[in-house]
């Protein structure tokens, strides 16, 4: 595809499903782009993206009844363009509905969780409904294959109790469950009904379903690869930025290291990073900027050393909230005075590049309007947007989910361990550091971090922790070393696996594992004499101390 074609793209409807999100990342999966867009959103509004090229739509679940007070609709014209719909639960029933089908709400058959479906013989050998072309039953499943009628039954996740239970003008029935009669319908045009859900790994042949109506109804290429995300944005920053200057606040997280080798292929050395040395840094980690970015990709970097502004204005503070107003602040104003002397030397700066994600985008659109309008998220996190600058944002990764930018970054030969690396916040150990913060303090607490970060990589399993790391508390307490009593702090050890850092699990880690770190803690951080293992989930805790 050439980078200036228009891009083919599903469009998911949002009835507020909890899934939503997760059709979009399937369908794109499948190297389709696909969006999420409120349920309110016009077709009209829809065609004003030049972008776009609109191959069909997928009506999300929700939780809502169709005949609730104030449920929400889709625009008719989305149902009348002629392009495939793919209903899915709500999105089912409503699309039944609006065109002209009726349908029966919950009652004792409810079915929730697990079902069965039965797909008709009939629908297997048509090639008009070609949403379950190819699909058999896994070996697992054989016992679920009739040989004699050849339908085919299949494992689903259903979640609603409204069901369709007078289909729409054109549709037919494709299968049945045992309590529900109308579990798949469609019509000829494209049109399908799910009453379960194809997106969630409960439905072990969903993303076949998926694939189906992505490449068989909707004739999408899939196309949208690594690859063609990279030419497309590169193409679209040297649009945007033309000959004027870029100026990047690396966080040495990925997304603002992507998003400056996506401007950096772009607009080559227009570009200026800039990393800002917070003293709440861990170990090597400004070091690994360096290297990564000024010595092996030749990106202009500047490195701003302002530990000891940082470190003088957290003196003795101890409130986690202050500390972080401190930072922020002190942030802001470390990189607005690098960006105009940067300006007085080089001439004027006229873009700010941000690693900002789909899913901030997401979470900033407002899905009960119709406007589908994206607002830049008020809060930033360290490396946002200084409010007083007047740049305009470069954001290449405002379509991505955070795993592809993780392939993008790969691609772009961003090392394996950037990309892979545990996140961080942005105000740092400063936050880790309960009580305050002192040089000294600071060294003990990266020096204890390093090692638990070493040993969890020893043992080989980095990469299935959300995050792992040492927390200085402010307790002191007793122990022995060699013949003398110690009076000296106490680290404690976080590990948490999770998906999506909203809750999270505390780590099993092996008893050999703890013990291998807590001996290399008390040996080799002077003032530390205990070593704690943090055995709290989220929620009730937190990841974080602070
Ligand atoms: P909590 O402690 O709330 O943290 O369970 C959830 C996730 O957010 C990270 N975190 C931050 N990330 N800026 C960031 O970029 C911040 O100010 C910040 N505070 C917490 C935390 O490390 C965990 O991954």
């Amino acid at each position: 595809m050439h980078p200036l074609e228009r891009r083919q793209a599903i469009i998911v409807l949002d009835f507020g499903s909890q899934y939503s999100r997760l059709i979009t990342r399937r369908v794109r999966e499948c190297s389709v782009y696909s969006e999420l867009v409120p349920a309110s959103t016009t077709l009209a509004q829809l065609q004003q993206n030049p972008h776009l090229d609109i191959k069909g739509f997928i009506l999300s679940g929700g939780p809502a009844s169709v005949y609730d007070d104030g449920a929400p609709t889709c625009d008719p014209a989305i149902l009348n363009s002629g392009l495939p719909v793919l209903g899915i639960c709500y999105g089912m029933q409503l699309m039944a509905l609006q065109l002209g089908g009726h349908v029966e709400l919950a009652h004792e058959q409810r079915e929730y969780g697990p079902a069965t479906i039965e797909v008709l013989a009939n629908t297997l050998h048509d090639e008009i409904y070609r949403i379950f072309e190819g699909i058999t039953a896994s070996p697992a499943q054989t016992e679920h294959l009739d040989q004699d009628t050849s339908t085919l039954r299949l494992p689903v996740w259903m979640s609603h109790g409204d069901s369709v239970d007078r289909l729409p003008p054109g549709f037919s029935v494709l299968a049945f469950t045992e309590s529900n009669p109308v579990a798949v319908i469609a019509n000829p045009q494209g049109m399908v009904g799910l009453q379960f859900h194809p997106e969630v790994s409960h439905t072990p042949q969903g993303k076949e379903i998926i694939r189906n109506f992505l490449f068989h109804i909707c004739d999408c290429d899939g196309n949208w690869t690594a690859s063609s995300v990279i030419e497309e944005a590169v193409e679209q920053i040297r649009q945007r930025v033309g000959n004027e200057r870029v100026i990047c606040g690396l966080s040495g997280g990925i997304d603002s290291a992507v998003a400056a080798l996506l401007v950096h292929r772009a607009v080559g050395d227009q570009l200026t990073c800039v990393f800002v040395d917070t003293g709440c840094l861990r170990a090597g980690e400004r070091e690994q900027v360096v290297d990564t970015f000024a010595t092996h990709m030749h990106i202009p970097l500047i490195i701003v050393d302002a530990h000891q502004r940082f470190l003088s204005r957290l003196a003795d503070v101890v409130d986690p909230e202050q500390k972080r107003r401190i930072i922020g602040e002190e942030f802001i104003r470390v990189f607005e005075a690098e960006a105009e002397r940067l300006e007085e030397e080089h001439g004027p700066i006229a873009f700010l590049a941000q690693g900002t994600l789909y899913p901030d985008v997401i979470e900033s659109t407002s899905h009960d309007t119709a406007s589908t309008a994206t607002r830049i998220k008020t809060h930033h996190n360290v490396g946002g947007l200084p409010e007083e600058m007047v740049l305009k944002l470069v954001e290449p990764l405002r379509v991505l989910f955070k795993d592809e930018v993780r392939e993008i970054g790969l691609a772009l030969g961003l090392p394996e361990e950037w990309v892979w690396r545990h996140p961080f916040p942005g105000p740092g150990l400063a936050i880790r550091i309960i009580g305050a913060v002192d040089e000294t303090r600071l060294e003990m607490l990266r020096a204890a971090d390093t090692i638990v970060i070493d040993e969890i990589r020893r043992a080989g399993i980095y990469r299935e922790l959300g995050q792992a790391f040492a927390v200085l508390t402010p307790l002191q307490s007793v122990g022995v070393m060699g013949d003398g009593r110690t009076y000296a702090n106490v680290v404690a050890v976080r590990a948490v696996t999770t998906g999506d850092f909203m809750t999270a699990d505390w780590a099993r880690l092996s008893p050999d594992l703890l013990g291998r770190i807590a001996n290399r803690i008390v040996n080799e951080v002077p003032e530390v004499n205990r070593v704690v293992y943090d055995i709290t989930s989220k929620p009730p805790a937190t990841i974080e101390w602070e």
